[in-house]
């Protein structure tokens, strides 16, 4: 094996063009990760001429899954990084059906609200999910994923909740979008979301499902005492939230892909963000 194979083997890098399709929050994170990569890349937009504006006008693409007039504007032979919910299903399948070869490697990102959780459920804490769990087919988003990864072979990551600059949970209990309930939550840096699909696009087996979150299932209650006690945040929700939530395993991510996280520490994360831009 030549040295730059054995590289490739490694990190799971590897030097096919890549197109983050649908380039938001998730997307702005893998940008200057695939400038380091040295590879092609492109991003797109259903209006990239304002979505896309810190991008180079060669790098920008037209793309939007409601308009098939779109679809041809992406290059073939790309490994594509899909970053926006795949649905509907009808939509889904027609771009499957003609863009199938026109691709290599497919990444798509999913929501760990695919998970069924059962109402009558009384486990507290609830039992750790892992990529075996039973999913709700009924949700439209989950029928799209299931058909890129059972019929087009993607590899799908099953996402927590996102946050990062400009995303930040201190903000959510400022506003009262959550309270110091005993409900979980999973959380995953932007940072090591991007750097997760990148080895995902290397390393991921195809067809098959990766939960991604940091790994430390937390309960709102805790973040809102720790939040308190370290950055004197006040929670404007005083109200109990009954639902318990999920904890959601990421020992597949650590086993199979290997990528090593960032931003293992939430509080950790946190204080890099309030001392980057202390408005985020
Ligand atoms: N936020 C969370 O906590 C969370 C948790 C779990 C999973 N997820 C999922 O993870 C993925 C990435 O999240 P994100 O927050 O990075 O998403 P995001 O910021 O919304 O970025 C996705 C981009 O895709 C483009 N897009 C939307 N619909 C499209 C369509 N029909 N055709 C083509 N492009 C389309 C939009 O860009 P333009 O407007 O420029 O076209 C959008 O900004 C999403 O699927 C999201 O649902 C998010």
């Amino acid at each position: 094996m030549n040295p730059q194979h054995t590289r490739q083997a490694e990190t799971g890098q590897t030097d096919r063009p890549l197109i983050i399709l649908g380039c938001g929050y998730t997307g702005r994170f893998i940008l200057p990760l695939t400038a380091q990569r040295g590879t092609a890349t492109w991003a797109t937009s259903r209006n990239p001429a304002q979505q896309l504006t810190t991008m180079p006008l060669s790098q920008r693409l037209e793309f939007d899954l409601a308009r098939p007039a779109t679809w041809d504007h992406l290059p073939a032979g790309a490994d594509l990084i899909w970053c926006f919910p795949a649905s509907p299903l009808s939509a889904v399948q027609q771009w499957a059906g003609t863009q199938r070869p026109r691709f290599n490697r497919l990444v798509v990102l999913g929501s760990t609200s695919a998970y069924e959780v059962s109402d009558d459920s009384t486990d507290y804490p609830p039992p750790l999910i892992d990529e075996a769990a039973p999913i709700d087919r009924t949700k439209p988003r989950v029928q799209g994923e299931e058909y890129l990864r059972n019929e087009l072979g993607a590899i799908l990551l099953r996402v927590t909740g996102i946050y990062g600059p400009g995303r930040n949970p201190l903000d959510w209990i400022t506003q009262g979008r959550v309270g110091p309930s005993k409900k979980y939550v999973n959380l995953i840096h932007g940072e090591d979301l991007a750097g997760i699909c990148l080895a995902a696009i290397g390393k991921g087996t195809p067809s098959e499902s990766y939960n991604v979150s940091d790994g430390t299932p937390y309960t709102w209650k805790e973040i809102c005492e720790t939040a308190r006690q370290r950055w004197g945040v006040i929670p404007a929700a005083a109200q109990e939230d009954p639902a318990p939530g999920k904890r959601i395993s990421n020992a597949k991510l650590r086993t199979e892909l290997g990528y090593k996280l960032k931003h293992p520490d939430l509080y950790a994360a946190l204080d890099l963000i309030a001392s980057i831009n202390p408005q985020s």
